[in-house]
């Protein structure tokens, strides 16, 4: 008989290293990267500092890169450091419904188990909380098989940072320039946190800067509590269990966004099956949670609020689509938050549009022949990978641009030269995956999408059109020019006309085609 065993959530990851993002070797450079960064951008907004986050990658073997992450955000406490980047799972944003990059736990630390498997060597970690705190050094590795950290090395150590966290690591990786490369991905990171400095050195010892271009830090998200409308059964019964409240109207009301001492007693009214106030939450039955699951699906509760999200701002789409990519003309909108399953979260959409001969820019308009640029991101994170599996990708497929002026295959991205930005703010990004690359197809934000989408797409064609108009009206004009002199010769010579006058009729001729058509 094979012998059973349970297996440890690294060692599950280890050999399904691709459901983390770290499939191929440029990838992984890529989401090694992000990962880290993503935390000190979570760090430094939480903690009210702008960012200051600096990258270096060194190509130190064949295919094999140090990537070191600086940030100058709050630091971590020491005691912290071995579990936060050497055991999966283990953070402090997925238990709360609050918008924020990171949600899992797994991020960091599954990087450093990349880094582990490719070769072999620890992270180093060096952080410090404060002036009046020491820094610290660590060196950590996960121990697979048990699913805990292995702390190789500690030990204080001078830094001339006042506070923040440096992380590096050791992998296999594949350095290029494209679409999906670490500069890419930065670029785009500057464009959505214009409050954030960002630098980059690469392998070649070039540097890129993105300097910020606003000292103000994004309105700080508040924590809700799940709205009655989008829990499972399990969740509620774990709720019931775990909840400190001693009755049920409290838990109700305490435990839920949106329920008010009065809402709550609708529902519990509503349950029935001998559910009253005062019910001890850890006492209620199977069957009586099951009744309550259905009477929080009926009982009206407002829609949540929307200061759990954060979401970018007309303005501010703007101000950055400019500042980063070339083109004539931009246009942004911005969707009244939504709900999918509870969460609230908000579309917004932003168009670049019409080539330029700028060329300063980081980004560049395709041609009139090529699919349009698209760029995704959710709570401001880039997603530049899986575009295929993404419902911001699919909504976009489906909409009909040619009602806005641009071409459109059947089934494909529109054509021409513009720049179509989707961002997604919500307290719980639906990910397809653990790589955190791509959305889910949820109806209600596949709907927000598209609706997004269409707004933005009339406000084009609004531009197209008159674009288009004018361009015609060129055309027509130059054509008829190469015909007047002809013209006026003939009329010359059937009115026998001198020279002087045939001028004269051809400067006529000149300023009626001149003059602005009707
Ligand atoms: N640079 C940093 N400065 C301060 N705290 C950090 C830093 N990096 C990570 N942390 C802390 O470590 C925790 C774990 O990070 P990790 O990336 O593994 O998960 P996460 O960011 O919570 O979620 P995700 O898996 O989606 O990235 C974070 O929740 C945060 O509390
Ligand atoms: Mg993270």
């Amino acid at each position: 008989v094979t012998a059973l065993r349970a297996i440890s959530v690294a060692e599950f990851f280890s050999k399904n290293r691709h459901l983390l993002g770290f499939d191929a070797p440029q990838r992984a450079l890529v989401t090694a990267v992000k990962e880290a960064v993503d935390n000190a951008l979570d760090a430094c907004e939480d903690a009210g500092i702008l960012p200051e986050i600096a990258v270096e990658v060194r190509e130190t073997g064949d295919d094999v890169f140090r990537v070191a992450v600086e940030d100058n955000g709050p630091g971590i406490v020491v005691d912290e450091v071995a579990r936060i980047f050497a055991k999966l799972l283990y953070g402090s944003k997925f238990h709360q419904l609050r918008q924020s990059r990171g949600q899992q736990g797994i991020g960091i630390s599954a990087a450093g188990l990349y880094a582990q498997l490719t070769t072999g060597k620890p992270m180093r970690i060096v952080t410090r909380t404060g002036r009046e705190s020491d820094a610290w050094e660590l060196l950590v590795s996960i121990d697979t098989s048990h699913d805990r950290p292995d702390v190789h090395e500690k030990k204080k150590r001078d830094w001339d940072v006042e506070h923040g966290t440096r992380v590096e690591l050791e992998l296999e990786g594949r350095w290029n320039e494209g679409p999906g490369s670490v500069l890419r991905y930065l670029q785009l990171t500057a464009l959505t946190n214009p409050h954030a400095s960002l630098r980059l050195t690469a392998p070649d010892g070039t540097s890129h800067v993105f300097e910020r271009t606003t000292s103000v830090l994004p309105l700080s998200p508040v924590a809700i509590r799940p709205h009655p409308r989008g829990v499972e059964l399990g969740r509620l019964i774990a709720m019931l269990k775990d909840t400190e409240q001693k009755h049920l109207a409290g838990f109700l009301h305490a435990e839920f966004s949106r329920i008010g001492r009065i809402t709550a007693l609708r529902v519990i009214d509503r349950a029935g099956r001998g559910l009253t106030a005062r019910s001890y939450p850890r006492r209620v039955a199977k069957r009586q949670a099951a009744a309550l699951h259905r009477a929080l699906g009926h009982v009206r509760v407002q829609a949540p609020r929307s200061d759990c999200i954060a979401p970018l701002g007309e303005k501010s789409i703007l101000a950055s689509l400019r500042e980063h990519v070339a083109a004539q003309h931009y246009f942004a909108t911005c969707r009244p938050p939504a709900v999918y399953r509870g969460n609230p979260f908000a579309v917004e959409v932003g168009v670049a549009y019409g080539p330029s001969r700028d060329a300063s820019r980081d980004l560049t308009l395709p041609d009139r022949e090529d699919p349009v640029l698209v760029l995704r991101f959710a709570n401001r994170v880039p997603l530049v990978f899986q575009s295929g599996a993404c419902a911001i990708t699919r909504a976009i497929v489906h909409t009909n641009w040619r009602g806005y002026g641009l071409a459109q295959a059947k089934g494909a991205l529109p054509a021409g030269p513009a720049v179509i930005l989707v961002h997604i703010a919500s307290v719980w990004v639906p990910y397809t995956s653990e790589s955190k690359q791509a959305i889910a197809h949820y109806p209600e934000l596949a709907h927000e999408i598209e609706l997004a989408l269409r707004d933005i797409g009339r406000q084009l064609r609004a531009r197209v059109l008159r674009d288009d108009r004018v361009l015609l009206e060129r055309k027509r004009r130059a054509h008829i020019q190469t015909y007047l002199p002809h013209v006026s010769a003939a009329i010359g010579s059937i009115l026998h006309q001198s020279p002087k006058e045939e001028a004269e009729t051809l400067r006529l001729l000149r300023s009626a085609l001149e003059r602005p058509s009707a």
